[in-house]
Order: C-alpha cells, then sequence, then structure tokens
C-alpha cells in the first residue's frame, strides 16, 4: 500500500473532559458504535475523540466549556497505531482564573507542537452532527471554507493557498481605505492586483480540482441514500478570467464601486460551492431531512476521496444520524460505514444500528461520567 499504513485511532483517555472524570474507550478498527440514552455522554465523548486528534472542540470555540464543572484542567490523549508502530497525542487545557490565563498545551509523542496539524501522525477526521448542517444551508462562506480543508486534506501541500490569498487581499484592501482617505494612490494598486490575481487563480484551481473530485462519488452516495430527486455540487467561481491579466482587467472594472466600499468585491472569496437538488439549490429549498441526507453524502464522498488520494480514510464521527433514518438507509449506511475505514456512531438505541452486535463491530455503552467498554472488535 505505497508505504503509507493506515492511521488507526486505539483508543482515548479524558480527564475532566465534560462529564467525564476519568475514562477511557477503546476504539475498534472497524465500527464503534456508542449507546446509551440521552444525556449519557455520547457526544462528550465524539467530542473528545475530536478534540484529541486536531486540538480542537467540533461544537466549540469556547475551550473552556470542555472542561468538567468544577474542575480547573482538562487533558485527552488519543493513542494511535500506524502500522506496527504506536503513537500519542494529547490536548490539555487549563481554564486559569480567566480567558487570559488559559493554557492549551499539545503534545505527539511527548513532544511539545504548536498545531497538531504540525504532529507526523495525525488521523484526519470528520465529523457528522446536527450543528453540521450549516455546511447545507449555511452562507457560501461556510462552504468555501469546507472546501479549502477537502484541497488541504486530499493535496497537503496546496493547504497554503487559502491563507496566501486572504493575506494578499487583506493588504488590498487595506490599501483601498488608504486611498480612498486619499493617504495613497491608485497606482500603487498595480502590484498588489497581480499578486491577488495570481493567489486567486491558485485557489480557483485547486476549488475546482477538489469539485472534480466530489462532484461523481457525491451523486453516487446520495442515490445510494436514496435522496429524492437529483443531487449535484458544483462550484461557481466569481471570476471567468483565463489568465491573471484578465483577472486583473476584472479588478479594475469593479475599482470605483471597490473604492467606494474600501474593500474589494470580486474574487473568490465571494464564490460559492452550490449543493442543489433538481438544480435548485438546497440551501435554500430543501427540506431539513433533504439537507441531512445531502450532507452525509457529502461527508461519505469527501471521506472516499480523501481515501483514494491519500490512502488514508478519515475516521468518521457521526452523532445522531440513525434515528432520523428509515430502516433501508440504515441499513445502507451501516453497510457504507462497514465496507472500510474506522468509524464511530452515537446513537439511543442500539438496534438503530445494523450490525451492531455483529463481532466486527466494537460497542461502548456510555452512562453519565462513565463508558463501559461491552465488545471490542478486532
Ligand atoms: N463541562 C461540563 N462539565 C460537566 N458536565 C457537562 C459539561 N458540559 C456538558 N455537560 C453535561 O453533559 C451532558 C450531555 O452529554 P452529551 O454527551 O451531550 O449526552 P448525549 O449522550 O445525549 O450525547 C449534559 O447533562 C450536560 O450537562
Ligand atoms: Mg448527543
Amino acid at each position: 500500500m505505497n508505504g503509507t499504513p493506515e492511521v488507526r485511532v486505539l483508543g482515548v483517555q479524558m480527564r475532566d473532559f465534560r462529564t467525564y472524570a476519568r475514562a477511557e474507550a477503546a476504539i475498534g478498527a472497524g465500527l464503534t458504535v456508542v449507546y446509551g440514552p440521552n444525556g449519557a455522554g455520547k457526544s462528550n465523548l465524539l467530542e473528545a475523540l475530536y478534540f484529541g486528534c486536531t486540538g480542537r472542540s467540533p461544537r466549540t470555540r469556547n475551550d473552556r466549556e470542555l472542561v468538567r464543572f468544577g474542575a480547573a484542567a482538562t487533558r485527552v490523549v488519543v493513542r494511535l497505531a500506524e502500522g506496527v508502530d504506536e503513537h500519542e497525542l494529547s490536548v490539555a487545557f487549563g481554564a486559569g482564573a480567566s480567558s487570559a490565563h488559559a493554557v492549551k498545551r499539545m503534545s505527539a509523542d511527548g513532544a511539545p507542537v504548536e498545531r497538531l496539524l504540525d504532529a507526523p501522525t495525525r488521523p484526519l477526521v470528520s465529523v457528522f452532527s446536527p450543528d453540521r448542517l450549516e455546511l447545507v444551508k449555511g452562507t457560501p462562506a461556510v462552504r468555501r471554507a469546507h472546501l479549502d480543508q477537502l484541497v488541504a486534506a486530499v493535496w497537503p501541500a496546496r493547504a497554503d493557498a487559502r491563507g496566501r490569498y486572504a493575506r494578499v487581499l487583506a493588504q488590498r484592501n487595506a490599501l483601498l481605505a488608504r486611498i480612498r482617505a486619499g493617504r495613497a494612490s491608485a497606482a500603487a494598486l498595480h502590484t498588489w492586483d497581480l499578486e491577488l490575481a495570481r493567489g486567486a487563480l491558485e485557489l480557483r484551481a485547486y476549488r475546482a480540482a477538489a469539485t472534480d473530485l466530489l462532484a461523481g462519488p457525491f451523486v453516487r452516495r446520495a442515490e445510494l441514500l436514496g435522496c429524492n430527486g437529483q443531487l449535484a455540487i458544483e462550484y461557481r467561481p466569481r471570476s471567468r478570467a483565463a489568465d491573471a491579466g484578465e483577472f486583473v482587467a476584472e479588478l479594475r472594472e469593479r475599482l470605483p464601486g471597490d473604492l467606494e466600499r474600501g474593500f474589494s468585491s470580486h474574487g473568490p472569496h465571494r464564490d460559492e460551492l452550490a449543493v442543489t437538488c433538481d438544480g435548485r439549490e438546497l440551501r435554500a429549498y430543501g427540506s431539513q431531512g433533504e439537507q441531512r441526507l445531502a450532507l452525509l453524502a457529502l461527508l461519505l464522498a469527501e471521506r472516499s476521496v480523501i481515501a483514494g488520494k491519500r490512502l488514508r480514510t478519515p475516521l468518521m464521527l457521526l452523532d445522531d444520524v440513525m434515528s432520523e433514518l428509515d430502516a433501508e438507509r440504515r441499513e445502507l449506511l451501516a453497510r457504507e460505514l462497514l465496507a472500510g475505514g474506522q468509524s464511530v456512531i452515537a446513537t439511543t438505541e442500539l438496534a438503530h444500528v445494523p450490525g451492531a452486535t455483529d463481532a466486527a463491530v466494537a460497542r461502548l455503552r456510555a452512562s453519565p461520567g462513565a463508558i463501559l467498554q461491552e465488545a471490542i472488535a478486532a
């Protein structure tokens, strides 16, 4: 397999994380089912897995919320295997007396790292949860950011394109504001326009390439999950420029308006990744159920694209997905998850996950503050 063995999550240890004072859970090689009543800590466990792998929570920007009530600090350790080697990622957060005193420390195999992105062995993680519906029904900015993350996951060397473009854009905006205030001349725009054009075309090309990879698998997953109507995703860039010169010309056309507003109105920071059903945008016209299925199809499609390109299947965390699906779709989803890679599903009813009691499936039972390992899959 190309010399890059899968990175597997073996387990997670939590210390003062949300409802857990001290708990640990082993994660199966394939599907792991976490079950228990509402409030049992299922979502908290999924959140800890994400936090331990990425250094941030998928639900909140405020790390203080993660610290167990009454405790001062939390720590999550994720154990990994890459081939025969074992590794460990750790994220510790101390709330301190105020946010100015909060401390977050991350490490990979005991060595401090600035970001877990820098950890040499790190699993990719994908999350399906009700919060993530924003991806389908939220503003274009949410989908742009997501598409850029996909670019980074598929081609790590292209991960910087978004930030590079954003920095030039900020410089150009600052210059526009100065020109508007009479403190700089419009001639100074020349260099920035060309710089912006280069970054814009690069980002557009990467986004288009990622969407090309994704479109087919998305349609197939949507069909498999029985979405009504013909689903599609389509990248809609603002600019039609064939080269940097043409992009600069597009910028020039809009210069009077840009000067009036004091910022750039044209470029990939205004692009859209449209998710449509029978040609209409699901964002505006989809029902909640249709949006959920489309999100699921999108995340599953991305996972297969990343697995194909990187030979690494992202760990998929699915929260509250089964309750809204009918029996047939549950079956189809379970089959897809059992086909490869690691996934963890949280559910109130074990019976909602087809095959949950099979020997190949790991089972965890959550009850407030504790996790009981019921079955460990090889
Ligand atoms: N920082 C925290 N400290 C202690 N308990 C918390 C903290 N944050 C959330 N909780 C509790 O976690 C419980 C919800 O856990 P959750 O994992 O969402 O349950 P579910 O099993 O339904 O997914 C709630 O009772 C909530 O009060
Ligand atoms: Mg929950």
